[in-house]
């Protein structure tokens, strides 16, 4: 029979496995599967940051937020997000004239793609936000943690509806935390 601490060890190992969190040193795999998770919703012209600026010269970008699919069940039963939960905001430029449509706009190539993680065991906070742009080999991407003085930090801080994250635009979740009283205040 295991101990506790073997089964500890193991869980953590798995964990490490699955999302690719290299904990030490706070590197980051790039998430390959993240189009098999949980499709939380779309933004258009939402985008912030560098990649928002490029984006104001040209037609709206969609942002697409995905969460791993043990997290997502998870958030369900209980408004919070579980230690180990990744997001990835995959940001995608758009065009309007194409085949047959005219007047609405579609989805084209990736602009960016960030990630963010949540773990308790990480040193310089329980948040960390990486950076992939657009990799080409999605495979052996890696990333390094965007530092603590970024924007990303203070405003996910500031305004995000539970814990840091943005539940207040993903239409089923902002339910589910509304109902499970997980809101902060204000919201
Ligand atoms: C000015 C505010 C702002 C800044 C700065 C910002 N974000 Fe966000 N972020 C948002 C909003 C609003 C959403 C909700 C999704 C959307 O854009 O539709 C979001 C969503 C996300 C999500 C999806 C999970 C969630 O928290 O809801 C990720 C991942 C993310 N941002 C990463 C980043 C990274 C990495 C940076 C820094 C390089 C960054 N963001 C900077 C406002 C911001």
């Amino acid at each position: 029979m295991r101990t506790l601490s073997q089964t500890i060890a193991l869980t953590a190992a798995s964990l490490v496995a699955v999302f690719g969190l290299s904990g030490a040193d706070g590197r980051l795999k790039f998430p390959a599967d993240y189009r098999e998770w949980v499709f939380l919703s779309s933004g258009v012209g939402m985008t912030y940051g560098p990649i928002g600026d490029a984006a104001h010269t040209g037609p709206p970008m969609f942002d697409n937020v995905f969460v791993n699919p043990a997290s997502y069940r998870g958030f369900l039963k209980t408004g919070h997000w579980p230690d180990k939960t990744v997001f990835v905001l995959e940001v995608r430029g758009s065009e309007s004239h194409g085949s047959i449509n005219k007047d609405g706009h579609f989805q084209t190539g990736i602009m960016g793609i960030e990630v963010e993680v949540k773990d308790r065991s990480a040193k310089t906070g329980e948040w960390t936000f990486y950076g992939f742009g657009n990799p080409k080999n999605t495979a052996t991407a890696v990333a390094e943690p965007i530092g603590r003085d970024a924007g990303c930090y203070s405003c996910h801080g500031r305004n995000a509806a539970v814990e840091n994250t943005f539940v207040q635009f993903y239409p089923v979740l902002y339910d589910v935390a509304r109902n499970k009283g997980t809101l902060k205040p204000g919201f």
